[in-house]
């Protein structure tokens, strides 16, 4: 592992180069501030299976899932290569890009998440934007931007993580991977399930392991939805739990199988 991150783990402190901090949120103590162990070794899973050329992470905060994911990416074969041929400035072709969206670095986490980043020796993988993901993601649109993975973990209500999931659904790629953290709580699992309506989604893994599938049971009470009389009047959450669609846990991976033809009248109840 990653010297900075087996120190942050350690020490459970982050430092800004003079003054030590823990590694806990600033104004909101019993909030996690960073993944778990559990959580960064799901994001290198995809990372090693994947292999993206261009990912994106949207809250960096200190930097911990920052360090998991480029860990992994500094791994990639591409990511070797371009390193062997690089100069000091630019960007080798071939190179995976991780662009990391995060509108106070530089305020509330003091920059320590980029700190960090460089520190480990990742600054030429991070492309980092300091702008709300609302601005950054219709930017990376108008740049034609395709991205292979995703990491969606900055503020987490059910709108602004909506909003996040349609612009990265229009970025990625099929095959492509979308990763919620903090998935367990009822603002993202509201996405979640609502992207899993899309014909264009299945689950790809989370945190508790690659092969959460649906149940029997689950797959018995799915085909009660079929049914307009029950489909009617039974809530979607009744008819597929979480355990059903296998997305119980605190990250879940959703993949891109085919393209989003969804038509305009599309509306399917989560
Ligand atoms: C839970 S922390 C991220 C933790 C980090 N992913 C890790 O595991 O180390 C949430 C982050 O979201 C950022 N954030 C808040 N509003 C945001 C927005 N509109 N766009 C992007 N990031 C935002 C915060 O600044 C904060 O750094």
């Amino acid at each position: 592992m990653n010297a900075v991150l087996a120190d942050i783990l350690t020490s459970q402190q982050v430092s800004d180069g003079t003054t030590s901090f823990p590694l806990r949120h600033p104004d909101f103590p019993d909030l996690p501030v960073a993944v778990d162990p559990g959580e960064g070794a799901l994001l290198q899973r995809i990372v090693d299976h994947i292999r993206p050329a261009r990912s994106l992470e949207i809250g960096c905060a200190y930097g911990v899932s920052s360090l998991y994911i480029c860990e992994a990416l500094s791994r990639l074969p591409a990511a070797a290569q371009a390193s062997a041929s690089a100069t000091a400035s630019a960007r080798p072709a071939g190179a995976p890009r991780h662009i990391v969206v995060d509108p106070f670095q530089s305020t509330q986490w003091r920059g320590i998440g980029i700190k960090n980043i460089r520190d480990a020796g990742f600054s030429s993988l991070v492309d980092f934007r300091e702008q709300r993901s609302e601005v950054a993601l219709p930017r990376l649109l108008e740049e034609g931007m395709t991205l292979d993975f995703a990491f969606v973990d900055g503020w987490h209500t059910f709108d602004q993580v909506m909003v996040e999931f349609y612009f990265i659904n229009r970025l990625l790629r099929v095959g492509g991977v979308i990763a919620f953290d903090d998935a367990n709580r009822r603002s993202i699992n509201r996405v979640v399930r609502h992207a899993l309506t899309y014909p264009a989604y299945r689950v790809y893994a989370t945190e508790r392991g690659e092969s959460a599938r649906p149940t029997v049971l689950g797959r018995s009470r799915h085909a009660l939805t079929r049914v307009p009389a029950i489909s009617g009047i039974l809530r979607p959450d009744f008819l597929r739990k979480d355990w059903d669609l296998g997305i119980l846990g605190t990250c879940v991976a959703i993949q891109k199988v085919t393209d989003d033809k969804r038509s305009s009248g599309w509306d399917r109840a989560f």
